[in-house]
C-alpha cells in the first residue's frame, strides 16, 4: 500500500497544544498536511489560558520539517471559532480536515454536587466547541465537495458514574457526527465525518488517580491512537457516520443497534406483554445497525416513505 499522503491538505486541529491532539496534528503534518495548531491552553478542567501552548506545539512541528502554524482562540464561542476557521483560510485558503479534539473535565465528584457552572463549561467545550467549529467550515466543505471532520468524543457515555455534564457533552458529539454523516450521505457529498473514543495516557487521565493514570501512560501512549484520527481523515477513509474507539496501537467499532425485538401489529397490547417478550427483545441475535432515524421506524413497517424522509434531510 503506497503511504497516506496529506500533501496540499489543510488542517486544523483543536486543543492541539498538547496531549492527544499534538500527536493528531504532528502526525499529519509529518505526511505533508498544513496544519493551524489551535489551543486556548488552559488546565484540563479549563482554567485559564497561555497562547504560549499552542506556539510551542506548532514550533515543534516546524522543528520536525513540517507546516504549523499557532491559534490561541477558543473553541467555545461562536465568535472563537470563526476566528480559528477565519486564521486558517487566510493563512492557506480553505479547511479540507477538521480534528475537533479539544475537551475539558472540569465535572467530577457525583450529580448532587455538580455546579450548573461545571455543566454549561463541558457542554461549552466539547458540544457546543465541535458544533461551532463544524458550522464554520461546513458551508466550505460542501461547495469544494471535499472535506473530512474527525470529532473526538469519549467512552465515558458508556458510563462513568454520575458527574454526568463530560460524558453528555461527548454524547452529543456522537449524535451530530451521526447528523452530520446523514446529511452529506443523502447529498451525495465527498465529506465525511467519522468519531473516535481515544484511550491514552494524558493530563486528562490524572483525574483517575496515579494507579490509573500510570497505566495509561505506558501501556496507552497518545502517539498510538493518531494513526486512526488521520485514517478517517484521508482521501481513502471508507466510512462516514462511524464511530471507532482507539488506543493503545488498535481500534474497535463502535455502533449503536437495534435488535429483532418484538414487533407485533397489535396497538392496544399491554405491559405484561413486554415484560413477557423482554428476553427476546434482548437478545442480540441479528441485530441491525439504522442508517437513520427513519431506517429503525422501517423495521416495523414496509410502509414508510422513504423518498418522501430522505427529502427531508439536509
Ligand atoms: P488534554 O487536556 O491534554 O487535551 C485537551 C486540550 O484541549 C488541551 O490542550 C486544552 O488546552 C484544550 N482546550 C480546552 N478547552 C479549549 C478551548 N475552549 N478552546 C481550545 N482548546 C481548548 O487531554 P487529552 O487527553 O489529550 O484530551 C484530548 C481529547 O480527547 C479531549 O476532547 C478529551 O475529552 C478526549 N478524550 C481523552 C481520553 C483519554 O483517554 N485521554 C479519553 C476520552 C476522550
Amino acid at each position: 500500500m503506497s503511504e497516506m499522503r496529506f500533501d496540499d491538505k489543510v488542517a486544523i486541529v483543536t486543543g492541539a497544544g498538547g496531549g492527544l491532539g499534538k500527536a493528531y496534528a504532528k502526525l499529519l503534518a509529518a505526511r505533508g498536511a498544513k496544519v493551524l495548531v489551535n489551543d486556548l491552553g488552559g488546565n484540563f478542567q479549563g482554567e485559564g489560558k497561555d497562547s504560549g501552548y499552542a506556539e510551542s506545539a506548532a514550533r515543534e512541528i516546524r522543528d520536525a520539517g513540517g507546516m504549523a502554524e499557532a491559534n490561541g482562540d477558543t473553541v467555545a464561542t461562536p465568535a472563537g471559532a470563526a476566528a480559528i476557521v477565519g486564521d486558517a483560510v487566510k493563512r492557506w485558503g480553505r479547511v479540507d480536515i477538521l480534528v475537533n479534539n479539544a475537551g475539558i473535565v472540569s465535572a467530577s465528584g457525583t450529580l448532587a454536587t455538580v455546579t450548573d457552572e461545571q455543566w454549561d463549561n463541558d457542554m461549552a467545550v466539547s458540544a457546543s466547541g465541535t458544533f461551532y467549529l463544524c458550522r464554520a467550515v461546513w458551508d466550505g466543505m460542501l461547495e469544494r465537495n471535499f472535506g473530512r471532520i474527525v470529532n473526538i468524543s469519549s467512552g465515558s457515555w458508556f458510563g462513568m458514574g454520575s458527574a454526568v455534564p463530560y460524558p453528555a457533552a461527548k454524547g452529543a458529539v456522537w449524535a451530530m457526527t451521526r447528523g452530520l454523516a446523514s446529511a452529506t450521505r443523502a447529498q451525495g457529498k465527498d465529506v465525511k465525518i467519522n468519531a473516535i473514543m481515544p484511550i491514552a495516557g494524558s493530563r486528562m487521565t490524572q483525574l483517575m488517580g496515579p494507579e490509573i493514570h500510570g497505566l495509561m501512560e505506558r501501556d496507552f501512549p497518545a502517539r498510538a491512537v493518531a494513526p486512526v484520527v488521520a485514517m478517517l481523515a484521508h482521501d481513502s477513509t471508507p466510512c462516514n457516520g462511524e464511530m471507532f474507539t482507539a488506543g493503545g496501537g488498535g481500534y474497535t467499532r463502535v455502533f449503536a443497534g437495534v435488535t429483532q425485538g418484538y414487533r407485533a401489529t397489535d396497538k392496544d397490547w399491554t405491559p405484561e406483554t413486554a415484560l413477557a417478550q423482554f428476553d427476546q427483545v434482548m437478545d442480540t441475535t441479528g441485530f441491525h445497525i439504522p442508517e437513520g432515524s427513519m431506517d429503525e421506524a422501517a423495521l416495523y413497517t414496509s410502509d414508510v416513505p422513504w423518498e418522501a424522509f430522505k427529502a427531508f434531510i439536509k
